[in-house]
């Protein structure tokens, strides 16, 4: 199995891999077989493709092909073009109203629930249109999970809070060994064991989030998609989710959008880096191994916003 960041298309490391460069299993950038000059590298607003990445067919989650979506007349994102890993770390970084949200939410059909959004272009999941007629808005979301920003456990106990998507999603097995592994696996179990029939409200920030996750986890999705999770959260409790999501991802593709640099550059695998134009439509500068992106960026507009020059 090819691992999706480790090959990249420079034209050495193809020649590494004894692939010819129009074999190259992944691309970091949309290489024409030459190395890019100098004023090609730090180009901000350069027409063409932004610098993205391939990954092999079956490690693809999610493929947005040309994907905008829309508030009405007002286009908030505008023709991204990305894939995301399986088993990775995703981060969405970029200045604020540039559309990551917007962007996040329509991987599960979340924008739905708004009446002016729409899309125009495609998401792909694991192959399937998402949009396509006959899909189940609510078994998309039933796969492909959320986490907000701002924790938001039901007013109910934490046992039910856990047990409510898997009881509504029909459930049928032993619930208490699903609550307890859920709890664990969201790294709570220990904290919460002797007061399950306490409300969730009453935990902490940072307690509340991973019963979010917890729930989250407890319907089985594929995907865990998350909004600024740790914004609310101290730097202890943001170090604990960071070290849960990095647990997770055995089992789960996680996307995450994030404002906290620190957070994208210790945390995910792939970041892609997203700005807006004089329009306030959010676009794709690029895309590629979070390491790469955050030391040797391609186009000056990541640049200056990983240096805190802008946004
Ligand atoms: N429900 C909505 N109706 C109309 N416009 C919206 C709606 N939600 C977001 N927008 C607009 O879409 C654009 C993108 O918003 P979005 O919330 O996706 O940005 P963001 O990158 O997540 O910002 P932030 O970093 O501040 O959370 C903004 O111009 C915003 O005003
Ligand atoms: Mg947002």
């Amino acid at each position: 199995m090819v691992d999706p960041l480790t090959v990249r298309t420079r034209t050495d490391d193809v020649a590494a891999t004894g692939a010819t460069e129009h074999e190259s299993p992944t691309i970091r950038v949309m290489t024409t077989g030459h190395e890019l000059d100098e004023s090609e590298q730090i180009a901000p607003g350069a027409s063409g493709p932004a610098p993205q990445m391939d990954f092999a067919a079956d490690q693809v989650v999610f493929e947005l092909d040309q994907l905008s979506c829309f508030y009405g007349s007002f286009r908030a994102v505008r023709d991204i073009s990305l894939k995301v890993p399986k088993n990775q770390i995703t981060a969405l970084i970029g200045p604020s109203g540039c559309g990551k949200s917007t962007l996040l939410r329509s991987f599960n059909r979340m924008n739905d629930l708004i009446d002016s959004a729409r899309i125009e272009g495609r998401i792909l999941y694991h192959g399937v249109d998402l949009y396509e007629n006959g899909v189940d808005a609510v078994e998309v979301r039933r796969r492909i999970g959320m986490v907000f920003q701002k924790p938001n456990p039901f007013p109910k106990s934490i046992y039910d809070n856990v047990a409510f998507g898997p009881r509504v999603a029909g459930f049928r097995g032993n619930m208490d060994e699903l609550v307890e592994q859920s709890l664990r696996r969201a790294a709570i179990w220990d904290e919460v064991k002797d007061k399950l029939k306490t409300p969730g409200t009453a935990l902490s920030g940072g307690q509340q989030q991973r019963l979010c996750i917890a729930r989250a986890i407890a319907v089985e999705p594929d995907v865990i998609l998350m909004d600024e999770p740790c914004s609310a959260l101290d730097p202890i409790a943001t170090l604990k989710i960071e070290e849960l999501m990095r647990e997770l991802k055995e089992n789960y593709t996680i996307v995450i959008v994030t404002h906290n640099m620190q957070q994208a550059a210790r945390a995910s695998d792939v970041t892609a880096f997203l700005t807006m134009g004089e329009d306030r439509a959010g676009y794709l500068v690029e895309m590629a191994p979070t390491q790469e992106l955050f030391t040797r960026p391609i186009n000056r507009l990541t640049e200056d916003y990983i240096t805190g020059r802008f946004g």
